[in-house]
């Protein structure tokens, strides 16, 4: 290969731009962003290049087909990370994989393995949520459903680790900041579910935008080669994220020019350069420059062929076929139910006139076409429900970010059809029993977007995204909301955020219900009060928002993330008691925004760590979540109380559902390390079980804790366990209040 083909393989290049450019001139090794027209132009180009080196065709599939219009919209990482449950986002990302590689797409750039910490940053709904043990368990369970059984299937695809490491580290939220990060605290919480993947066998590791201790992470050569290729043992793909190398010349200005970024990437062990077209001749004129040298560029051409040739593409380039498109894409409706109803979690749910809020209807089950009918087969009392806010019946929020309607995209102007979206107003219409009515008022709106008023270019002249501007209160709105309200026996308000304050570069200074949002359910709340009407709230919000009173003392309270196409059809069912809640927080929700970070796992304070005027606990803890029934924890007894460091702590709990409903419950294990060498949590999640349990039942459930899990990081940054007392919690959420607690000795 010549220097400039081995140059190209290594450039990835935005197929919404020139793609012969790209391809005859540049003669790249990848595209991302292509339809499967541009996927087979880029095809057709590729043959007429000397060598026809297939390309490798990447894109955003992060819960779903994104950018694939009727592909199947899963709920968003975040959502799926509410399930605690491994198995169904490995068939969520196995599913994703079948109809991604139908379209022609070798490579998805998923899962996200950044730990959500500020929850201001606009991408905390692409996380696991804040827990390394949860996220490593579920991006694991991803990159196995992606990469299926082997590349050589047809229907695997790459799987890609991202954001290379402590990305989510922000400074105020704002994404893409300087990531102010020890390496301890690296190897502490961040390190961990990357470690985990790349042993496991991820293809590709993809890297954050994130600087630290000055240096981006696209020349961070501990963490690159000493930590992922040296310790690790990774010979997996390196990719950088969008422009990274150019942006070391005109954003960070740490490289003079792109011969110098180009040879730096490169030394650095970067094998795949994401959007810098200048890399091209950056990279050639560093190697005439002396810069680096053409042998350099082998050892990530050759990871980029492997993989190619691994994928078989110089077989079969896998080009998207019509008659697989027609019959995969979006044909993953009842898993996408599934995990939507899996991904709700039930926060609040107090009596009124002496039975809980929810479900609304007392004793229903689901009948024909899944439409609510009464237990006992008996006629249902007619109710009224009205169903009111800006989200109820908002389609395309309701998907979340990279679902090809956040204008990143592009070539699904309209997003995906209306008809494959059930929204909340829509699956209770189609799922209330005969008889009930469903009204329905807007209550308020969030946002409208204005040009920036800074101007329309940056200095660069790219062009400056708008402005967002909340609405104020609309007392007509709020008027029709409440009138609606006072005719109901159940209101359900649907609020949260939207998809104009989601995403990269869009973190929020604010976590409040924007715009004229807490104004209506002020005055729904004043107006239930008034009238002894239920006051349901469901929160469809990207990430947990800082709730005001009327939503946090509503009579019930539901958060559903971003639940995808078939997340108004779960919440239906879930709000009429059809199926059962099981979701879990795997993120705690903050009481206000200036307690930030409010994850569980913090180290141990001081006494003076706690503000003067606010609780450090969060509104909703990590880990918690009901049920429309009680568990009840018992007889904890630790069977090992003194172990080696080679052993397994044994444990049993006894949980017994004492309520009318089935549980679906998930058991949470945590060690407290009791005296250690360097500053550490006080509590730490080390295993979870998820049991059934039928009203009444009573199940011993055994847990078993290897001692090598229970380690801390020492002030070397050595990974230890330190012998001495521990104690092991266990409860249903990171709560202490609901954690019975056990000693055992590592001697
Ligand atoms: O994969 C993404 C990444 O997460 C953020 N920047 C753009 C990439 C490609 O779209």
């Amino acid at each position: 290969m010549t220097a400039e083909e081995k140059v190209g393989q290594m450039l990835q290049l935005d197929a919404r731009d020139d793609l012969a450019d790209h391809v005859l001139r540049r003669q790249v090794g990848s595209i991302l962003h292509a339809s499967p027209e541009r996927v087979l132009q880029a095809h057709d180009l590729t043959d007429a290049t000397r060598l026809r080196i297939p390309l490798l065709i990447g894109e955003d599939c992060i819960h779903g087909h994104s950018f694939f219009e009727g592909a199947t919209i899963f709920p968003t990482q975040l959502g799926m990370a509410a399930s605690w449950d491994a198995d169904l986002v490995e068939r969520m990302a196995r599913a994703t994989a079948v109809e991604v590689s139908a379209t022609g797409i070798h490579w998805t750039f998923s899962p996200v393995l950044c730990i959500a910490r500020d929850l201001r940053w606009g991408r905390v709904d692409e996380t696991f949520g804040e827990d390394p043990l949860l996220i490593g368990e579920l991006a694991s369970a991803a990159v196995r459903g992606y990469q299926g059984q082997g590349l050589t299937d047809p229907t695997a695809i790459l799987a890609t680790a991202k954001h290379f490491a402590g990305y989510s580290e922000t400074q105020g939220g704002r994404d893409a900041s300087e990531a102010d990060i020890s390496r301890r605290k690296l190897r502490s919480w961040f390190l961990p579910p990357f470690e985990r993947v790349a042993r496991e066998g991820c293809r590709t590791f993809m890297l954050g935008y994130q600087t630290t201790d000055g240096v981006p992470i696209t020349v961070n050569d501990w963490l690159l080669s000493e930590v992922l290729r040296g310790e690790w043992g990774y010979t997996g793909t390196l990719v950088t994220d969008w422009d990274n190398v150019g942006r070391m010349v005109w954003e960070q200005k740490v490289q003079p020019d792109h011969a110098h970024a180009a040879a730096a990437a490169v030394k650095a062990g970067n094998d795949m350069v994401m959007t810098t077209p200048d890399f091209f001749e950056g990279a050639l004129k560093a190697i005439d420059l002396g810069l680096m040298a053409e042998a350099d560029l082998d050892r990530a051409v050759e990871r980029i062929l492997t993989l190619k040739f691994e994928l078989g593409l110089f077989e079969d380039r896998r080009r998207p076929s019509r008659e697989r498109i027609a019959a995969v894409v979006g044909s993953h409706q009842d898993l996408n139910l599934e995990v939507a109803r899996r991904s709700l979690v039930l926060l609040r749910n107090e009596p009124v006139d002496g039975r809980p809020a929810l479900p609304l209807g007392g004793d229903l089950v689901a009948g024909p076409a899944g439409r609510a009918v009464a237990a006992d087969g008996q006629a249902v009392v007619p109710r009224r429900v009205a169903v009111v806010g800006p989200l109820a019946d908002d389609a395309q929020t309701q998907l979340g970010d990279w679902a090809g309607n956040s204008g990143q995209a592009g070539w699904i102007p309209d997003g995906h059809p209306r008809e494959m979206i059930t929204t909340v107003l829509d699956g209770l219409r189609e799922l209330v029993p005969a008889g009930w009515e469903v009204s329905h008022a807007r209550g308020a709106d969030i946002l409208t977007l204005e040009p920036d008023p800074e101007g329309a270019t940056f200095p660069d002249g790219q062009p400056r995204p708008p402005v967002v501007v909340p609405c104020p209160p609309d007392e007509r709105l709020i008027a029709e909301a409440v009138a609606a309200a006072r005719e109901a026996d159940h209101v359900v308000a649907v609020v949260g955020d939207r998809i104009e304050l989601v995403g990269e570069g869009r973190s929020t200074a604010t976590l409040e219900l924007m715009g004229g949002q807490v104004a209506m359910l002020e005055a729904l709340s004043a107006a239930c009060r008034e009238t002894g009407t239920p006051l349901v709230v469901v929160l469809l919000a990207s990430k947990p928002l800082v709730l005001p009173p009327a939503a946090l003392e509503a009579a019930a309270l539901v958060w559903a993330a971003n639940p995808g196409m078939q997340g108004g059809r779960a919440l239906a069912e879930l709000l009429l008691g059809l199926v059962e809640p099981s979701g879990r927080l795997p993120i705690s929700f903050a009481r206000h925004v200036g307690q930030q970070p409010t994850y569980y796992n913090q180290v141990r304070g001081q006494h003076g760590s706690r503000y003067a005027d606010l609780t450090q606990s969060p509104a909703f803890a990590f880990g918690e979540g009901l049920s429309y029934t009680t568990v009840a924890y018992s007889d904890l007894e630790v069977l090992s109380p003194v172990v080696g460091r080679d052993e397994v702590v044994r444990a049993r709990v006894t949980v017994t559902n004492t309520g009318r409903r089935p549980a679906r419950e998930t058991v949470q294990l945590y060690v407290s390390d009791l005296v250690t060498s360097a500053s550490w949590a006080d509590k730490e999640l080390k295993a979870f079980r998820q049991v059934d349990l039928e009203p009444g039942a009573r199940r011993v459930v055994e847990l078993e804790l290897p001692v090598a899990d229970c380690t801390i990081v020492d002030a070397t940054g050595a990974r230890v366990v330190e012998p001495g007392d521990f104690e092991l919690l266990v409860g249903p959420s990171s709560r202490d209040a609901v954690l019975l607690r056990a000693g055992f000795a590592v001697r």
